[in-house]
């Protein structure tokens, strides 16, 4: 993880939040590479969810929402986790980690939780621990000019409860009939009290949710369909089955109007995690909504004239996850023979991370992004920056593809670094005008995992990179 974080803010991925006052445990930011990746994974979401289906629509509700919304969801009740104090030196702990560092486990209660004997505190050591206290995990903020506990609001923890609230509007101005989902892409705050693994776990991150309302008793064939779709949505932006796993929920575990509940986890470097969510609800949540506001949130099928709360199924995955997860996957270091390393086949070697290259080798860093999340998908580089020709056409063919495509424009130093910085950036083409391309209007396309060139004519490349880019 160390190498990939020091690579995510040499390069402009990652940087953490407020740097320049030390940094704010749980908050990043995200530079202009991290910031096109984080555009492209949403876009591929919501190409595959949203745009390219006929039954689901999109929201865009509101970060902060009438506070008995969470009363309703029950989060204010019940969105906490145990803490432990130490009374002597103040360092507060989550009491399940606590315990587990200590080879013990957090004794649950009939009314809450209680410490096992004979831990201590791992910071000054002292005894004197309070009892495991709950901590709610939303962010608390007023509305308006008066601070009293009238005016409480909460920044959304997650953003499926906007869906929930806006069911009866989105169906009735949309056209649509159950089944059909609502989807959303929008912060989601969390006051973590264990932030870490790097942007895996923040208190400020992104969601893409759907909301799939279904007919009451074909939760389990639509549970299934769901995840059969987002696993394939991961293959599609390059991550590969071997490293991803599917969690499945034992019945037991599942709260109790869930029926069905699928995490998606990948492999990172600290070890299998989730990515996404994927679980059956019941009408748990527009059950919660009825009751708390007094609307009606049922559906009537004309056909059959029946009237259901529907059920439904919630895919609901994380945009920093999965961008950490195609960092980690995306990363490779590289010993290419000197001097010769375009191409042939045998002058690649995976690197033994932190050795030197061997002797006629040199190291290349190459983030093997797919094309269709990569940040940047083709740089166009004129072999020399003082020959205005080269410098003119080679703007012209950047011009136009940039008109589609994320592009980077660079004329400075040699081919062969310009190329190294792209690997670096995981840019899949690189496109070199040289004089050849003023005789005959072609150019050299270079592919950046294989490092092949192959000479395009330039009125073939929009049409090349249509086909390779998707
Ligand atoms: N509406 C269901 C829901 O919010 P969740 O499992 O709590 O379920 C869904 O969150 C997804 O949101 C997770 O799978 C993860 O990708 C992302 N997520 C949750 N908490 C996060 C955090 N503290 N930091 C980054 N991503 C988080």
């Amino acid at each position: 993880m160390d190498v990939i974080a020091s690579l995510c803010k040499r390069r402009g991925f990652i940087f953490q939040s407020s740097e320049i006052y030390g940094g704010l445990n749980g908050f990043w930011d995200y530079g202009p590479l991290g910031t096109q990746l984080k555009r492209n994974i949403r876009e591929a979401w919501w190409m595959d969810v949203v745009q390219r289906r006929d039954d689901v629509v999109g929201l865009d509700a509101s970060i902060i929402m009438h506070p008995k919304v969470w009363e309703a969801s029950g989060h204010v009740g019940g969105f906490a986790d145990p803490m432990v104090d130490c009374k002597v030196c103040k360092k507060r702990y989550k009491a399940d980690n606590f315990c587990e560092e200590q080879g013990q486990e957090l004794i649950r209660t009939a009314t809450g939780f209680a410490l096992p004997p004979g831990l201590q505190c791992t910071s000054c050591g002292s005894k004197d621990l309070t009892e495991p206290r709950s901590f709610n995990l939303m962010f608390k903020t007023f509305v308006g000019p008066v601070e009293d506990g009238s005016s409480v609001a909460y920044l959304r923890p997650e953003t499926a409860q906007g869906i929930f609230a806006q069911f009866s509007n989105v169906l009735d101005t949309s056209r649509q009939k159950v089944p059909f989902g609502i989807a959303q892409i929008g912060k989601a705050f969390r006051n973590e009290i264990n932030p870490r693994n790097y942007t895996f776990r923040s208190r400020e991150f992104e969601q893409m949710e759907l909301e799939f309302f279904i007919k009451p008793g074909t939760d389990a064939e639509w549970h299934a369909y769901w995840v059969n779709e987002r696993m394939k949505w991961y293959a599609s932006i390059g991550l590969p089955s071997s490293s991803l796993h599917q969690d499945v929920h034992p019945k037991e575990k599942l709260a109790h109007y869930a029926s069905a509940c699928v995490d998606v986890q990948y492999d990172f470097p600290f070890g299998r995690q989730e990515l996404e969510g994927i679980a059956a609800r019941g009408n748990y949540d527009l059950s919660r909504h009825q009751e708390f506001s007094g609307k009606t949130l049922d559906y009537f099928n004309q056909e059959t004239n029946e009237r259901f709360v529907p059920h439904v199924v919630e895919p609901s995955a994380g945009v920093d996850r999965i961008a950490l997860a195609i960092l980690c996957n995306a990363y490779r270091e590289e010993w290419i023979a000197k001097g010769k390393d375009e191409g042939a086949a045998g002058q690649v070697i995976e690197a033994e991370l932190g050795k030197p290259a061997p002797e006629g080798y040199e190291a290349r860093t190459v983030m093997r992004f797919h094309p269709r999340v990569a940040p940047i998908k083709v740089a166009v580089f004129p072999l020399l920056k003082n020959k205005p020709e080269l410098v003119a056409k080679g703007r012209e063919i950047f011009e136009s593809l940039r008109s589609v495509w994320p592009c980077f424009w660079d004329v400075a130093g040699a081919i062969g670094r310009r190329y190294r910085r792209q690997d670096e950036a995981g840019t899949p083409y690189c496109v070199t005008v040289d004089f050849q391309t003023l005789q005959d209007d072609t150019v050299t396309v270079r592919e950046r995992d294989s490092m092949k060139q192959e000479r395009v004519a330039v009125k073939e490349l929009d049409h090349l990179m249509w086909q390779r880019l998707r």
